[in-house]
C-alpha cells in the first residue's frame, strides 16, 4: 500500500517529483541530522548509563568514552587510507611498500589500541569488585514486579516493593535472584546489569555519590509485561536513609477515620490480603507485593503509573489491561465508591 502511494503515477507527477528532488534532498540530510542527534536526547537523565550518579556507573561511562575514542581512532585512521588509495594517481606501490602498510595499519596499530583498551578495563576492574557495607538488600524479580528486603545491621529485615532507596556515599551488596523467569536488574545511571536467575543468587555492589532519584528497568526479556517492569531509585543522605528504613519497618497505621476503615474493610473483604500483606492487618499474603507503605512509593505497579488515587482505583480495576500476563486479576465489578474506599485506605499507607 505504502510503496504504491509512492510510485509516481503518471508522467505529470513524475515531472513534480524530479522537480521536488532538490528540496526534498534538503529535507532528508535535515531529518537524517535530527535523527543523528535525538539519540544524544537520552544521554542525560534518570535512566542514562552516560550521566552517571554512582561510583560503578562513572567507571563504565569512562570506559566507554575511551572505547569510543579508540575506536573512532581507529576509524580515522582506516578512512584516510581509503581516501588515501582512492585519490592517489601514478605507479602503484612496490610490493615491500604495500605489505608493510597491511602489516603496521592492519595488525600491529589495530593490536596495539585493543591491547591498551584491555588493559584499561582490566585496570577498571578490582575497584567494581570491592566489597559492600553492613547494609543489605536482597531483590527477587517476579513476572512483572521488584520485591525488596532491606537488611540492615541490628534491624529486622523489611520488605518492600518497586522502589529501592540507598544511602549516598555508602557501599551496598544487592543480593539479586528470580522466583520465575531471568530477570535482569539494571539501574543504568548507578551500575552495570546483572541477571537474576531462578535458583542462584547473583551479586551486585553499588555506591552511589549523588543524591535524587533514578530509574531502573528490567533488561532480559521476562514475558508480555517485561517492558512494564520499572523501578525507582531513591538516594537519600545517610541519616534520612536510616529515619526512613525505621519508618518502613514499622506496621501500617490504623485508618485515621471512618471511609478509611471502610477501605481497609474492603480490601480485607475482596480478598486481597491472599496475595498481599499490610503488616498490622490480617493481610498476610506473600504472592503479591507488600502493600504496607504502599502511599509512600512513588509509582504503581512496578513504575506503569505515577501512584494517585485515580491511578489506584484503575490498577484495581483493569489490571489485566494495565499490565497484560500480570498474576494479579482485574477487579472490574467493584462499584466506583468501593474503589475510591480501597485507593484512599491504600494512599494512608504511608
Ligand atoms: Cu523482568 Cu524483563
Amino acid at each position: 500500500m505504502a510503496q504504491a502511494a509512492l510510485q509516481p503515477q503518471s508522467k505529470h507527477e513524475r515531472g513534480q517529483m524530479a522537480a521536488g528532488r532538490g528540496r526534498g534532498g534538503r529535507d532528508a540530510a535535515r531529518r537524517a541530522m535530527l535523527l543523528a542527534v535525538l539519540p544524544l536526547a537520552g544521554c542525560d537523565g534518570v535512566q542514562s548509563a552516560l550521566d552517571p550518579g554512582g561510583f560503578e556507573a562513572a567507571a563504565v561511562a569512562r570506559l566507554f568514552w575511551v572505547m569510543l575514542g579508540g575506536a573512532v581512532a581507529i576509524w580515522l585512521g582506516v578512512m584516510a587510507l581509503a581516501l588515501f588509495a582512492q585519490r592517489r594517481r601514478g605507479e602503484p606501490w612496490p610490493e615491500r611498500r604495500a605489505g608493510r602498510l597491511v602489516l603496521w595499519g592492519g595488525a600491529v596499530v589495530p593490536t596495539l589500541i585493543l591491547a591498551a583498551l584491555l588493559a584499561y578495563g582490566l585496570v577498571l576492574m578490582p575497584a567494581l569488585r570491592e566489597p559492600g557495607g553492613p547494609l543489605r538488600i536482597a531483590v527477587e524479580g517476579e513476572q512483572f514486579w521488584w520485591r525488596v528486603r532491606y537488611q540492615a545491621p541490628g534491624q529486622a529485615p523489611v520488605e518492600a516493593a518497586n522502589e529501592i532507596r540507598l544511602p549516598r556515599g555508602q557501599r551496598v551488596e544487592l543480593s539479586l535472584s528470580a522466583r520465575d523467569v531471568i530477570h535482569s536488574f539494571w539501574i543504568p545511571a548507578l551500575a552495570g546489569k546483572m541477571d537474576m536467575i531462578p535458583g542462584r543468587a547473583t551479586r551486585l555492589v553499588l555506591e552511589p555519590t549523588e543524591l535524587g532519584r533514578f530509574r531502573g528497568a528490567c533488561a532480559e526479556f521476562c514475558g508480555a509485561s517485561h517492558a512494564l517492569m520499572a523501578f525507582t531509585v531513591e538516594v537519600m543522605e545517610p541519616e534520612a536513609f536510616a529515619a526512613w528504613l525505621r519508618a518502613q519497618a514499622a506496621p501500617a497505621p490504623a485508618p485515621a477515620e471512618p471511609p478509611l476503615a471502610e477501605g481497609q474493610r474492603l480490601f480485607l473483604a475482596e480478598g486481597c490480603g491472599a496475595c498481599h500483606a499490610v503488616r498490622g492487618t490480617a493481610a498476610r499474603g506473600q504472592l503479591g507485593p507488600d502493600l504496607t507503605h504502599l502511599g509512600s512509593r512513588p509509582s504503581l505497579g512496578a513504575g506503569l503509573l505515577d501512584n494517585t488515587r485515580e491511578h489506584r482505583m484503575r490498577f484495581i480495576r483493569e489490571t489485566d489491561r494495565l499490565k497484560p500476563a500480570a498474576r494479579m486479576p482485574a477487579y472490574a465489578g467493584l462499584a466506583e465508591p468501593e474503589l475510591a474506599a480501597i485507593a484512599d485506605w491504600l494512599g494512608s499507607l504511608r
